[in-house]
C-alpha cells in the first residue's frame, strides 16, 4: 500500500510517497529560506502563505518522482503538531480533503516523534528502545523512546532552542540567516577555547533541561560590553572565527553532556538524533566521541532526513498498523503534545 505524506510545520513545504514497508519512493522539499532571509528569521504569516502556494505543486512533484498517481494512494499522513499554527493548518486541511476526496484514511503524525523515527528510516533496522534528541530551530528536547509511538519527555529547553541560539547569535555577529551553517563555516578556523562562554543548566548533575538564552547574551556582552549604548563594530577575521567557534563549542558541550546523562539515567544503548542542528559537524563529532566512550550506538540520519521533510512521516505506517487514524475533526496543534 502507498502513503502520501505532507509537511508544512515551519518553513519547508514537503511531500513524500512511501510504501508500507516503509520504503521511501520520493521526498520533495521546497525550502522558503530565501523568503525569510531578508527578515532575519521565519515570519509565520509569510511561511503560511508560501505553503498555500507551494503545497499542491510539491505533492504533484512527489507523485511524479514516485511514478504513481493520486488514485494509487491508500493513506494520507500529515504532521499535525507541533509547529507554527498557520503553517500547520495548510497541510492539515489539505490532508483532510485528500482523505475525503480519495476515500482513504488520514494518519496524524507528531513531527518530533517523526524526527526520531527518521533515524530508523535511514538505518533500515529497528532503533527502539532508545534515547532521542531533537535539536532544531524550534525545539530542543530529550526523550526516552521505548517504542516509535511512545515518547517520554526527559528534558527540554526553558527558553531558546539550540537552532534559535545559532540563528540569534549569527545575527549578533553580523552573519545573517540561517545562522547554524553560517556560524559553523565561520567557526572552522576559530579557537573553540578563545572565549569561555557559559554552559548552562549543568547543575544539578542529573538535570536534563536546557537553556540557551544566556549564552546569546554572553556573546552580546563580549561584543559590546555591558554598559555601552553604541554598538561596537562587528567582528571580522580571527576574532569572528574565535567567537563563532567558542559559541558553537558551548552549545555542543551542553547537548553532548545532557545526552550522556539521559543515556546513563535510562540505561538505553542507542541514541537517535534529529533536527536541523544535527547537521553540525562539531556536534556530530562530540556525540560520536561520547557514545563511543559509553559503548552506545549513535544514529544521525543524512542531512535531507535531519532537516524538515515529509519522508520521516513514515512513522504513520506504525500508526496505521495500530489502527490509529485521525478523526474527521483533526486539528493542528502548535505545541508538543
Ligand atoms: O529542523 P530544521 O530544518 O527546522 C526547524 O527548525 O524545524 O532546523 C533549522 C535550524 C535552524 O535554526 C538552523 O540554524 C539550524 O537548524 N542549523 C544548524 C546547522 N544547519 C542548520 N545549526 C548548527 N549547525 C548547522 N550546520
Ligand atoms: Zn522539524
Amino acid at each position: 500500500m502507498l502513503f502520501l505524506a505532507l509537511e508544512s510545520s515551519c518553513d519547508e513545504t514537503a511531500a513524500a510517497v512511501f510504501t508500507d514497508q516503509p520504503r521511501v519512493l520520493s521526498s520533495v522539499v521546497a525550502s522558503q529560506t530565501d523568503l525569510h532571509t531578508r527578515f532575519g528569521g521565519v515570519v509565520p504569516e509569510v511561511a503560511a502563505r508560501a505553503h498555500l502556494r507551494q503545497l499542491l505543486p510539491v505533492v504533484d512533484e512527489a507523485l511524479r518522482q514516485a511514478q504513481v498517481s493520486l488514485r494509487d494512494i491508500g493513506c494520507i499522513a500529515v504532521h499535525h503538531q507541533p509547529g507554527l499554527i498557520g503553517a500547520l493548518l495548510i497541510s492539515v486541511s489539505a490532508a483532510k480533503m485528500f482523505g475525503v476526496a480519495l476515500g482513504v484514511p488520514v494518519v496524524a503524525v507528531n513531527h518530533i516523534a517523526a524526527h526520531i523515527y527518521a533515524c530508523q528510516l535511514s538505518a533500515g533496522r529497528p532503533i527502539y528502545p532508545c534515547v532521542g534528541l531533537v535539536v532544531s530551530g524550534g525545539h530542543t528536547a530529550l526523550f526516552h523512546c521505548p517504542t516509535p509511538l511512545d515518547l517520554r519527555l526527559l528534558g527540554a529547553t526553558r527558553d531558546d532552542a539550540a537552532g534559535e541560539a545559532f540563528d540569534k547569535t549569527a545575527k549578533l555577529l553580523g552573519l545573517g540567516f540561517p545562522g547554524g551553517p553560517r556560524i559553523e563555516r565561520a567557526a572552522a578556523t576559530g579557537n573553540p577555547h578563545a572565549y569561555r562562554f557559559p554552559r548552562s543548566m549543568l547543575e544539578p548533575a542529573d538535570d536534563l533541561d536546557f537553556s540557551f538564552s544566556g549564552l546569546k547574551t554572553a556573546v552580546l556582552y563580549t561584543l559590546h560590553g555591558q554598559n555601552r549604548t553604541t554598538p561596537a563594530e562587528l567582528p571580522t577575521g580571527q576574532a569572528l572565527a574565535d567567537l563563532a567557534a567558542s559559541f558553537q563549542q558551548a552549545v555542543v558541550d551542553v547537548l553532548v553532556e545532557k545526552c550522556r546523562r539521559a543515556l546513563v539515567q535510562t540505561g538505553e544503548r542507542r541514541l537517535a538524533v534529529g533536527g536541523g542542528v544535527s547537521a553540525n559537524r562539531a556536534l556530530r563529532d562530540g556525540l560520536t566521541a561520547m557514545t563511543q566512550a559509553l559503548g552506545v550506538e549513535l544514529f544521525i540520519p543524512p542531512l535531507p532526513l535531519c532537516t524538515d521533510n515529509a519522508a520521516m512521516a513514515a512513522l504513520a505506517v506504525e500508526q496505521y498498523r495500530a489502527g490509529l487514524f485521525a478523526p474527521p475533526d483533526l486539528d493542528a496543534i502548535a505545541v508538543l503534545g
